[in-house]
């Protein structure tokens, strides 16, 4: 029988982060599979990218986020972040109480149930495809696993400038993944979080054999699990008017608001800025 106290905490948000702009593809799963959550979601506008900085920058910036989401109430934490989640997982999985889910597992896990062959591509910034976290959770589930990583920094900036679809976007996609393709995997993930808004050109060079993994929409069917078994699961929809989703940012709300608005149906109504540094 579910208790007074665990009712609230299934009507509390459910926290989700990111360097900047692309958990928001995390994020748009969330709210597509889990229709009853509220989320508080902030994006470090102001010291993106993460992919290029160092271990011990970004487990400090995430355990500042973590601070921040803490004061906000929220019943779950999702760090909606490859290189986040490749770098600070495990330290603030052990310094907080609340349940925290990462990217990485949910897309290790699945990339290691669909491989055919066992020839596995990452694509993801230098930091996530450096630190080979994707081949260590892949090993634990199939140790005979070949990984092949190849960094893509340029999807980034290509992505935030709205080149999803463009020839410039297919010229730099085709250098970076020709040698995936030479290299006879049957499966890449898309290991970044902007990675999915081009995902059409991805699977047009990497042809039809080769099976795209969406880190992303996994994460929201393990978050799903994670609250059942939890019972956090929200059971009831948020009413008119509740501010179902909340947007903060380091810096740049307008440019933030925007970007949003083009991939997320639900209009965000607003973004506000904070001072994350003072968490
Ligand atoms: N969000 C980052 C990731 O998924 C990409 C952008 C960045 O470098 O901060 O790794």
């Amino acid at each position: 029988m579910a208790t007074e106290e665990n009712r609230e905490r299934r009507d509390l948000p459910i926290g989700v982060f990111d360097s900047g702009l692309g958990g928001l593809t995390v994020a748009r799963e969330i709210m597509r599979q889990l229709p009853n959550e509220k989320l508080v979601y902030f994006g470090d506008t102001a010291r993106v990218p993460y992919g290029s900085k160092s271990r011990e920058t970004v487990t400090r910036y995430s355990r500042q986020i973590v601070r921040f989401l803490q004061t906000m109430e929220v019943k779950a934490i999702v760090v909606a972040c490859n290189t986040a989640s490749a770098y600070a997982l495990d330290e603030l999985e052990s310094e907080i109480d609340i349940p925290i889910l990462g990217v990485v597992k949910p897309g290790a896990k699945v990339a290691a149930e669909v491989t055919r062959n066992g020839r596995i591509g990452i694509i993801g910034t230098e930091g996530t495809v450096g630190s080979g976290i994707y081949t260590t959770y892949i090993r634990q589930i199939r140790p005979d696993v070949e990984l092949i990583g190849k960094a893509c920094p340029l999807f980034v900036p290509l992505v935030e400038e709205g080149l999803w679809q463009d020839p410039v976007t297919d010229e730099i996609a085709m250098r970076y993944l020709t040698e995936l393709i030479d290299s006879g995997i049957d499966t890449l993930i898309l290991g970044c979080t902007h990675y999915p808004l081009i995902r059409d050109t991805v699977a047009k060079i990497m042809g039809d054999h080769v099976t795209l993994v969406n880190p992303a929409y996994e994460t929201a069917r393990e978050l799903k699990e994670l609250l059942e078994r939890r019972q956090l699961f929200s059971l009831t929809a948020p009413g008119l008017g509740t501010n179902q989703y909340r947007f903060f940012v380091s810096d740049g709300a307008s440019r933030f608001k925007n970007f949003a608005n083009s991939i997320i149906q639900y209009g965000i109504l607003s973004a506000k800025v904070i001072n994350i540094e003072e968490y």
